[in-house]
């Protein structure tokens, strides 16, 4: 295939030069970032940016991140930028974090949904960070998965689902963190997180003094609530399968609930910590890692429940993991795959 580029086992980036012409051009392509694959298009040419929407089946009003490999980058899109802001983008970029601005007239109503701020971030994945470089563009670029599935972490798990709707992949392996970026909006010199991922609340702290969390994040939104970000207003993550999240501090109260709720289904799967998969006797367990490092979890989770479907399970029980650092944002994703269905002892 001459569309494609293996480069999960190199670091010889001589030929990033294809999939950025692809994007100059006007083209959609796969490529990896540290957080999640996205479906990357010129983020300021909206012929090529609705040609994102189309691939994903994703509603209009959803915005796009447009991501940046220069603060000159930066200065073509945003403006009004807060001291809190450039102290935001200083500490963590590149890297996992998406921060809202206020957006310049070059950026494409449809890259916003309308809106008119728009969510910045610079990659640290080097295959996106030079992508983006040559293409000599933002680029805008979504989660790439259909709307409402789990994010793809690998390029054989969306192949299927993606490959006929876009002009060029980069094969980059396993991303490292696994779970989305960190969207953020500073309020009142304070910074929001709208959606929590690979920077955590307690970074965020550490630089800013000060953090606030949506309360979207871990909360159910009623209908007639105005939301700060589009995005959670939608079903996201959620296998076919009905699923349940189980957590307790106290590990001896959540394996015990686990434990009556598979006593109470038939044809149970469980995700399930490394260190508690030998106290469940069914037939399917799936490993999501170490609940000492959750780190891991957020690695493996997305592969998981783009996994549990091929069992034909009765119901999905999954084990969830501590609200703090990292656990945060597997959480928030947990909830959402579970449709809220969360039992928290
Ligand atoms: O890690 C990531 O952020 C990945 C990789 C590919 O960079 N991208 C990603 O994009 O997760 P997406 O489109 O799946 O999620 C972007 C989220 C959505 O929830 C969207 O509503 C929110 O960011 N968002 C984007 N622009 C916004 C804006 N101007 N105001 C509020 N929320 C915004
Ligand atoms: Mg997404």
């Amino acid at each position: 295939m001459n569309n494609y580029l293996d480069l999960k086992n190199t670091k010889n980036f001589s030929e990033i030069d294809k999939p950025a012409n692809v994007i100059k051009k006007g083209g959609l392509v796969l490529f990896p970032t540290e957080t999640v694959y996205g479906i990357g298009a010129n983020g300021l040419n909206s012929d090529a940016v609705k040609n994102i929407f189309i691939a994903k089946g994703r509603k209009q009003d959803n915005p796009l991140i447009l991501h940046i490999s220069s603060f000159e980058m930066l200065n073509l899109i945003a403006k009004d930028i807060t001291d809190m802001e450039l102290k935001l983008m200083n500490a963590f970029w590149p890297g996992p974090f998406t921060i809202i601005l206020n957006k310049t007239n070059i950026v494409p109503d449809v890259v916003t949904g309308g809106l008119d701020t728009v969510g910045v971030r610079m990659p640290s994945n080097k295959i996106a960070f030079e992508l983006i470089k040559q293409a000599n563009t933002p680029i805008a670029a979504p989660s790439a998965n259909i709307s409402g599935k789990p994010s793809g972490t690998n390029v054989q798990d969306i192949f299927d689902e993606l490959c006929d709707k876009m002009d060029f992949i980069i094969d980059g392996g396993n991303t490292e963190v696994g779970v989305e970026s960190t969207v953020v909006r500073v309020i009142d010199n304070v910074p929001v997180i709208l959606r929590p991922g690979g920077v955590t609340a307690e970074d965020l702290k550490r630089v800013a003094g000060d953090v606030k969390i949506d309360k979207h994040v871990l909360a159910k939104l009623e209908n007639t609530e105005k939301v700060l970000s589009p995005g959670m207003k939608y079903r996201h993550y959620a296998p076919n399968s009905k699923c349940v999240l189980v957590y307790s501090d106290d590990n001896q109260k959540l394996t015990s609930k686990i434990q009556e709720l598979v006593s109470e289904n038939k044809n149970p799967l469980i995700i399930s910590s490394t260190e508690n998969i030998s106290k469940y006797d069914v037939p399917h367990v799936l490993n999501s890692g170490s609940s000492k490092r959750p780190q891991e979890i957020a690695q493996n989770i997305f592969r998981l429940l783009r996994k549990v479907d091929s069992y034909n399970p009765d119901i999905v029980i999954i084990e969830g993991v501590k609200e703090e650092g990292i656990g945060l944002a597997i959480m928030n994703r947990l909830i959402r795959a579970c449709e809220y269905n969360y039992i928290k002892m």
